[in-house]
């Protein structure tokens, strides 16, 4: 099976596309595979890299002297990537495409688009899905409409704010998370306690997107759910997130200084039936397929809140999609071979 890895992207978080890029490679069992590694600058260049997944992880792969530029073909009849190779193009087919990106340009739809246009089956969630979940606003709004409980929140735009727009922000308890309304790993999050910090946040987050969602805070804590599949679907281990204090931010999430992650989640089985049936729901809702990681809140009163999907969710060795699923009995590879499979039937 010709394989296409994309990876990097013009997005924010390019830094982590390229660690969970180099572990999806590292584990794809290169007798099922030829890969075809595709990587994406942060300005949007594309290259066919030769390189190994070092050169990836520790972002060398573009000084790659092997690395030549290259581009997906949107003709259908020729599904695969032309790649300049000297004065002339050179073309490789390819079966199927495994998009290792994450955040803007990678997971919200657009790429995806190209690929439907393509006619190249790839792994995870369609241009629909993947551009509602990428937008908390509407994903939101989504989710409540099928009768699952989302935190107050309040969606604002630039447009709305420079107009002196505040009415909607006056009944908000804090403490508040004010969010660009499509980011990811919390990139130009902040948590506000008052309206000083609000107002700063709310700068904040407009640096990152013209839309943002102010969300009161759940008192309680995170749970993770990942799911797998498109019409058998499987939830792995549930896991739960602890915090000493502020909030999930890029940095703890990558480094974990001050909070733990407990896998299996400790909620009781009670709470964890009910919280699988309630990612399921959010899964289908949203028209999730391949893979996604549903991440909810449980409130100290017992009440499960959504708070996201995140349909390519981070994927190094370390992260927690791929844990949640190794705790529920699938190791990394068979975890790859199985979403690869499903994005070919
Ligand atoms: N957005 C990051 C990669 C995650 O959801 O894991
Ligand atoms: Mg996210």
């Amino acid at each position: 099976i010709a394989l296409g890895v994309l990876f990097g992207g013009a997005s924010t978080e390019y830094a982590v596309s390229l660690s969970s890029a180099a572990a999806v490679i590292k584990h794809l069992d290169r007798s099922k595979y030829d890969l075809i590694l595709i990587g994406i600058t942060r300005d949007g260049r594309w290259f066919r890299y030769f390189g190994d997944e070092e050169g990836i992880r520790e972002d060398r792969w573009h000084s790659n002297p092997g690395c030549i530029p290259a581009f997906l073909s949107p003709d259908r009849s020729m599904k695969g990537l032309f790649e300049l190779a000297g004065t002339e193009y050179r073309f490789t087919p390819i079966d199927v495409v495994f998009p290792v990106l994450h955040g803007k340009n990678g997971e919200d739809g657009t790429l995806q688009g190209l690929l439907e246009l393509a006619d190249l089956p790839f792994v995870g969630c369609g241009s629909l899905s993947s551009a509602i979940c990428m937008d908390k606003a509407i994903a939101k709004t989504l989710v409540e409409a099928a009768g699952i409980s989302v935190p107050p929140a309040v969606v604002l735009t630039a447009a709305q704010w420079a107009n002196g727009d505040r009415a909607s922000l006056e009944h908000l308890p804090f403490p508040v998370y004010v969010k660009p309304a499509r980011s990811g790993s919390s990139i130009g999050i902040t948590k506000a306690h008052d309206p000083t910090e609000l107002k700063a946040g709310i700068d904040v987050a407009f640096q990152h997107d013209d839309k943002i969602v102010l969300e009161t805070h759940i008192d309680g804590v995170e749970i993770g759910c990942a799911v797998l599949g498109g019409t058998n679907l499987i939830v792995g281990e549930l896991d739960e997130i602890e915090l000493q204090g502020g909030f999930f931010d890029y940095e703890e999430k990558y480094t974990l200084h001050t909070s733990s992650i407990h896998l299996p989640a400790r909620i009781g089985n009670t709470k964890e039936e009910e919280a699988r049936e309630t990612a399921l729901r959010i899964y289908r809702t949203l028209g999730c397929r391949g893979f996604a990681r549903v991440d909810l809140f449980l409130s100290h009163d017992g009440t499960l809140y959504f708070n996201e999907v995140n349909t390519i969710p981070g994927f190094t060795a370390a992260s927690r999609y791929p844990n949640m699923m190794r705790a529920a009995g699938l190791e990394f590879p068979d975890l790859l071979d199985r979403l690869v499979s499903e994005a070919l039937n």
